[in-house]
């Protein structure tokens, strides 16, 4: 596994991959890595001949009360994980090669409408953020796929209209969310909870279980559903800061003739954020 740290070295690279006629698969994480990582490098693996996995923790997307200094960096041990899972180049850009005048003079990429609600509204400027480095990214790599957890179903909206709208010809695929045995979605995020905040933070996956069957049984009242869901949070321990019900293409709140739907919540466990989804196909 190549471990490339400057632009240059990184197009080159993928330009003479491409004129062996190999084909370039794209991973952009910021490190830290779990099994929902590996698995989105394993689906690069499986579908391109070689893949690129970027590591960097990006300034542009965190806010000002958020945990840009804290963010865990475990840059050994995770170049140690890409090596087993497959990956062929690790990609380290500096913060000051990705944006060389700064934060605030930088050109930004942004998706409107969608980058305003949900996690957006909570995260002014986030998907903002989000939409410049990956757009960057696909500039540095210039590969053919890109794989994205569903996850972080809004960042995978953000990122298919940004890739199409801004003609990237680079194909998009959302990869399903990894889950440890309790239900609880992997995130590097988890690593701040306690022992005993995991077992409560299962409880996310067990009420959108819970709603999806309702839904599947027929439950069409979404609003009175979300309020069974913010109940349930709440009694669990969570400060809830939005639960929905949406239509999986527009995240506008779902109507009784959409056949597509995701159920999305986002809740604090002390001041730990954590976000899950769960789809719904009628
Ligand atoms: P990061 O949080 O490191 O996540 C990198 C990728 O891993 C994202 O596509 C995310 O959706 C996916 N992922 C995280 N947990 C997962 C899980 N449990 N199952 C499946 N996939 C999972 O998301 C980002 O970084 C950044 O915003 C980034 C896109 C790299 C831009 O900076």
């Amino acid at each position: 596994m190549q471990v490339i740290d400057n632009i240059a070295g990184m197009r080159a690279l993928t330009h003479e991959w491409k004129c062996d006629s190999n084909s370039v698969g794209f991973v952009p994480t910021m490190g830290n890595l779990h099994e929902g990582h590996l698995t989105l490098v394993k689906r690069a693996k499986a579908h391109n001949h070689k893949v690129v996995v970027s590591i960097f923790v990006n300034p542009m997307q965190f806010g000002q009360n958020e945990d840009l200094d804290a963010y865990p960096r475990t840059i050994n041990a995770d170049k140690q994980k890409l090596l087993e899972a497959g990956a062929d180049a690790v990609f380290l850009p500096s913060v000051a090669d990705m944006y060389p005048r700064g934060l605030e003079q930088q050109t930004y990429v942004e998706v409107p409408g969608l980058s305003d609600i949900l996690c957006g509204a909570s995260r002014p400027g986030h998907f903002r953020g989000v939409a410049t480095v990956v757009a960057k990214l696909f500039n540095m790599v210039r590969p053919d796929d890109a794989f994205f957890g569903e996850k972080d179903f809004q960042q995978l909206q953000v990122i298919r209209l940004m890739a199409e709208d801004l003609s990237t010809g680079i194909t998009i695929h959302g990869v399903p969310t990894q889950r440890s045995d309790s239900g609880l979605a992997l995130s590097s995020r988890n690593g701040y909870l306690s022992d005993e905040q995991k077992n409560t933070a299962a409880t996310i996956y067990a009420s959108m279980q819970y709603a999806k069957q309702a839904i599947e049984s027929g439950e069409r009242d979404y609003l009175a559903l979300e309020k069974v869901l913010q109940e349930k949070l709440a009694q669990a321990g969570f400060r809830n800061d939005y639960i929905h019900i949406v239509n999986a293409n527009t995240l506008q709140a779902a109507s009784t003739d959409d056949s597509h739907l995701v159920i999305l919540v986002a809740a604090y466990l002390g001041t730990t954020r954590l976000i899950d989804n769960l789809q719904v196909h009628l």
